[in-house]
């Protein structure tokens, strides 16, 4: 049977990193896929990690199954970093919270538990969104639309279109925002546009779906929850996906959450019993290593101190690179614009090139980037930002 399957073309982020690995180029640049980089490359385990993963291998006593909700310490902390400690939908017992394999696998539990409860949900998603929102909300059976969301001319968020296109929205559709970071375009909401979709939300009933796969590699860890926390306390059902791959760095360790909050308490353990019994009929339970890791760290004040500052050394070192991306460009390439990438937030900017003139950075000059000109700003370095800017200049010049 098999025999009648068709080659399917590689992922259009990851075959960039086989792609990249194989280049043996010296000067090759990794834009591509959105790890973090420190200034020598490298994406390390956080030092908080370590020290938690250490002492979770000297404390752990059995290997036993932890159950299809996973470790609910993680998900209890979870939930407070999101939420903030005395959120009033924590005190409402609103909130239920089920780990997840990765910010993907939290997406699509959040799918799957909309399709049942209304399996003719239509989910709203921006123009552009993550590439591969689109596979795992769609694969659960919703149909997908857009709103707008980018606008390329200023690099910021085309609010007034995006409101009205919300407007036209009938009862219960779904939206997905993002909480911070926006991959792919790092164009976030502002508070003030935050507080005026809530309002928005409130009169048109819409449900809101977010994603915050970067706490903290934006503006602050509570800053970039701003409208996760508006949002669960003014309005009856939010649910929440929560990736741990980029600010605890546990990429492979497959770690997250979806939190939902519901109108009330029975509502919401309704809800568990429909995640928990979705992740069994998928994957039964969710890996426990990266969750046991990351509530070591939560739980425990030092590693949690220690893990702010690193996190706060990422987001530094972001923002740092903003300015020096866009000042490298300013010069290599006088007569363009680069200045959103120092106001944009987190690891992507678009960068507003082509798929001809990305085929060019590519072949001619070893930059790797997804074909819509998404560039991961953490893959530059100090020793690299000049031939980056002077190879965005040749391609430019060659139209
Ligand atoms: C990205 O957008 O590059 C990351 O979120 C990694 C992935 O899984 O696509």
């Amino acid at each position: 049977m098999f025999e009648r399957l068709a080659r399917l073309p590689d992922d259009a982020i990851l075959g960039l990193m086989a792609a990249f690995r194989a280049d043996s180029d010296p000067h090759k640049v990794d834009l591509g896929v959105g790890v973090y980089r420190d200034d020598q490359g490298r994406t390390p385990v956080l030092e908080a990690v370590r020290q938690a993963e250490q002492a979770l291998l000297e404390r752990q006593t059995t290997k036993t199954y932890v159950g299809s909700a996973g470790n609910a310490d993680f998900n209890q902390a979870m939930e407070r970093l999101a939420l903030g400690e005395d959120h009033p939908a924590l005190a409402a017992g609103r909130v239920r919270t089920i780990q997840a394999p990765g910010g993907c696998g939290a997406l699509r539990l959040g799918a799957e538990l909309i399709r049942t409860a209304s399996p003719e949900s239509v989910v709203h998603v921006s123009t552009p969104t993550w590439v591969n929102h689109v596979p795992l909300l769609s694969g659960s059976g919703l149909k997908l639309e857009r709103y707008p969301y980018f606008d390329p001319s200023t690099g910021g968020v085309q609010f007034e279109a995006m409101l009205a296109a919300l407007e036209r929205l009938s009862a219960r559709a779904v939206v997905l925002l993002h909480a911070s970071c926006h991959n792919p375009t790092g164009a976030d909401l502002t508070e003030g546009q935050w507080r005026e979709l809530l309002a928005l939300f409130k009169q048109r009933q819409l449900l809101p779906f977010i994603d915050i796969a970067y706490q903290g590699l934006g503006s602050g860890v509570a800053q970039d929850a701003f409208g996760i926390r508006l949002f669960c306390a003014q309005l009856p059902e939010v649910a929440v996906a929560a990736s741990c791959s980029k600010n605890f760095g546990l990429y492979r360790e497959r770690t997250g959450a979806l939190h939902v909050i519901s109108e009330t308490p029975a509502a919401a353990d309704a809800v568990l019993s429909q995640l928990v019994r979705t992740a069994r009929s998928i994957y039964s339970m969710p890996p426990d290593h990266g969750a046991a890791i990351v509530h070591n760290v939560l739980a425990d004040n030092g590693l949690r101190k220690l893990w702010a500052d690193e996190v706060a050394g990422m987001r530094g070192r972001l923002q740092g690179l903003r300015q020096q991306v866009m000042q490298h460009l300013a010069k290599a390439c006088p007569q363009r614009d680069f200045g959103f990438i120092a106001t944009q937030r987190g690891m992507f900017s678009f960068l507003g090139l082509d798929a001809q003139q990305v085929l060019e950075l590519r072949t001619r000059h070893h930059i790797y980037m997804t074909d819509d000109s998404r560039m991961n700003i953490a893959g530059l370095r100090e020793d690299n930002l000049e031939y980056f800017a002077h190879a965005v200049a040749r391609v430019l010049k060659a139209r």
